[in-house]
């Protein structure tokens, strides 16, 4: 029986939070805590109970001395400095590439184990690549103190596909997205709203984050276009992000992301084609018993995962799994996944990698 959101039998899977009891209470650090991601990892280190004695809170110069709020107390933002890693046990960093790059060395160097948002080390070799319920075997083998956080699309893609590859191989996937605001940043999100409200009331709304009109339209995602193929920035790091975190590095991909008028949730179609037949039964079993995957799929009812319903929430919604047709094999599925691109996206899987450190005794 497929269970839907409201079903008592679809509960949260995820890797369960840290004990706090066990562990001494750290000092972490969160460079671009104004930003969206910022304000969820933020919020996810409140809810999980995760083991924080000092929070120490990065953005650039124009927001230092304002304050934000943590268990009740309210947090001086700092701006960004060389020296601001002393004494820290684990700096998240959601500011960007470049920041990364600069800072995060400078982080590991002072001691602090750094789990990092941007893409700046997500295909080097030797800093692994990490959705815990995926691959999080990887922070035992980490030469370094630095892991990568996946990109929104690909660890999203990969808490529904990994359960599936792991008891047929996968051979090739194609995909195409529905990429929310919160993956272009607090801006853009308070663009969509604005732009939105302007349309509603009749008014021009000049572009300023985003380079088309985003209010009542869709358009291909702003990453740039490699003219040898034809495809995004995006595309290429979700397909070979994936490949990194399924283990799979000569798997056939192909995506088209898209951003859509939505807030916060990402929203992806996928056709698997697998190495042999897989039942729409067998995957509907394997996915309702993975770990930070809920099923959603039902057919009587026309409800299958919506951005909406996947807001806020830590699971992914797979649903809509049935055989592809223009296969006659029987060896391709065709599904569809909603995931908040703020929690498992970016936030939620963050701090699930610092709780498996932790729990590991690593930190
Ligand atoms: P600020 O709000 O002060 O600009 P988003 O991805 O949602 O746009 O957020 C980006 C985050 O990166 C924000 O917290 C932003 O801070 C932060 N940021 C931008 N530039 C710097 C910088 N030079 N040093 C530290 N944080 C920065």
């Amino acid at each position: 029986m497929p269970q839907s959101l409201s079903s008592p039998l679809a509960q949260s899977r995820s890797p369960s939070p840290a004990t706090p009891t066990m562990t001494r209470p750290l000092t972490i650090a969160i460079v671009g805590a104004t930003g969206a991601v910022g304000a969820e990892l933020i919020a996810c280190l409140e809810r999980r109970a995760f083991p924080v004695g000092e929070l120490r809170l990065f953005a650039s110069p124009r927001s230092a001395g304002k304050t934000l709020t943590f268990r009740g107390a309210p947090v001086m933002i700092q701006a960004l400095e060389e020296t601001s890693f002393a004494g820290v046990d684990v700096a998240f960093f959601s500011a960007g590439a470049s920041l990364s790059r600069h800072y995060g060395p400078l982080a590991v160097a002072a001691g602090a184990w750094v789990v990092d948002n941007s893409s700046a080390f997500r295909m080097d070799a030797d800093t692994p690549l990490v959705v815990p319920e995926v691959n999080g075997w990887r922070l035992g083998e980490t030469p370094g103190r630095l892991v990568a956080n996946p990109n929104c699309v690909a660890a999203i893609a990969a808490v529904v596909l990994a359960p599936l590859h792991a008891r047929r191989l996968i051979v090739r996937l194609v995909g195409s997205t529905y990429q929310a605001a919160s993956g272009a940043g607090a801006a853009a999100m308070a663009e969509l709203r604005d732009a939105t409200a302007a349309a509603l009331a009749g008014e021009t709304y000049a572009p300023q984050v985003m380079a088309h009109p985003y209010a009542f339209n869709l358009f291909s995602h702003d990453a740039g276009i490699d003219p040898e193929t034809g495809y995004n920035g995006e595309e290429l790091k979700v397909m070979a992000e994936l490949r990194r975190l399924l283990g799979a590095a000569d798997l056939p991909a192909s995506f088209t992301c898209i951003r859509v008028p939505v807030l916060r949730a990402h929203a992806m179609a996928l056709t698997v084609r697998f190495a042999e037949p897989v039942s729409v039964d067998d995957a509907r079993a394997w996915l309702a018993e993975a770990p930070g995957v809920r099923l959603v799929d039902d057919r009587e009812a026309n409800h299958f995962p919506m951005p909406g319903e996947a807001s806020g929430r830590d699971d992914v919604l797979v649903g809509r799994i049935r055989t592809d047709l223009s296969d006659p094999s029987g060896r391709s599925l065709s599904l569809f996944i909603a995931g908040d691109q703020l929690l498992k996206g970016a936030a939620l899987n963050a701090v699930q990698i610092a709780e498996s450190l932790v729990e590991a005794g690593q930190v």
